[in-house]
């Protein structure tokens, strides 16, 4: 596994890889590596000839500073579970060689990056957009791979291969979940062990919501049930709760498409999101 910590050496390390007939596959990440990364890794894998998983905290995607200084560093760890799993290469961008001085250009995609996520982190997938661009121009993969847990990310991010020629096929990976349902999350860490036995109540809560506005009951009183429900099982609030389009997350007042329901909800201080698809019977 060659670990590459800046742009020279990951050119010259696997520059020789694009003059075969190879396919590339790239897992962008910002580290504290869990088994929901680790499935990323291992479709990648099974689909590419050689996979470069890229660990950078990005600073430019936290809106909140104290988030961003806790964030979860655990390099020595995350480096044993890919030496495991034989990935070719880990790139380890550092920040000043990611955003020199000077440096001054940003990808902001309308659209499908406003609400949700969007409303309540402004500027986040400004960050996103950009850092995701940058190590896609800069790894040259074939194949990137995405997970469906960060459900607007992924298609923010395919907004931006299809605008910007990436040429790169976005691949999204089902949601990996902890087996009572939490989807697993680097801020899982952060949670008590009180406060961890109530996190699924969000996953519960939706899966019910789901059931019932495809069983015809009306999207605004199943969603609003389903908010009184996180909030009783212990959070202390529900930043939001819609359900979208499943192709370009358009809001939706009835299930006339396919469609997903995403939420963002507090508990205990730390901000946990799920999503899950929703589709007409
Ligand atoms: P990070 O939160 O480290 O996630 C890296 C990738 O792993 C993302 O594509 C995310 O959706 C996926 N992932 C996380 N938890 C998952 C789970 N439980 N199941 C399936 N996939 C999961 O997302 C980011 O980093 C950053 O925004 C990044 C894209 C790297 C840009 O900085």
């Amino acid at each position: 596994m060659r670990i590459l910590r800046r742009l020279d050496e990951l050119y010259l390390g696997t520059g020789p890889w694009h003059t075969g007939r190879k396919t590339i596959g790239v897992v962008p990440t910002m580290g504290a590596l869990h088994e929901g990364h680790l499935s990323l890794v291992r479709a990648a894998q099974a689909e590419c000839d050689l996979v470069i998983v890229t660990i950078f905290v990005n600073p430019t995607q936290f809106n909140d500073e104290g988030d961003l200084e806790t964030y979860p560093r655990t390099e020595e760890q995350d480096l044993a579970m890919l030496g495991e799993l034989k990935v070719d290469a880990v790139y380890f961008p550092k920040v000043e060689e990611m955003y020199p001085n000077g440096y001054a250009t940003t990808v902001s995609v309308a659209g499908v990056s406003e609400g949700l996520c969007g409303a309540g982190r402004p500027g986040h997938f400004d960050g996103v957009s950009t850092v995701v661009s940058k190590l896609l121009i800069q790894t040259r993969a074939h194949r990137a791979y995405f997970g469906e847990k960060d459900y607007q990310q992924l298609q923010v991010v395919k907004r931006v291969a299809a605008d910007l020629d990436l040429q790169v096929e976005i691949v999204g990976c089902q949601t990996n979940r902890d087996e009572d349902g939490l989807a697993r999350s680097s801020r899982n860490m952060h949670l008590t062990a009180e406060t961890r036995a109530k996190a699924p109540g969000l996953y519960a809560a939706m899966q019910a919501a789901a059931a019932e506005i495809q069983a015809g009951k009306p999207v605004d009183k199943s969603l609003a049930k389903a908010s009184k429900a996180i909030t009783k099982a212990g959070y202390d609030k529900v930043e939001y709760l819609e359900l979208r389009a499943a192709d370009g997350l358009a809001p939706l007042e009835a299930l006339d498409t396919p469609a997903r329901l995403l939420a963002a909800a507090w508990l205990d201080g730390i901000r946990l999101i799920d999503n899950i698809a929703v589709d007409p019977v």
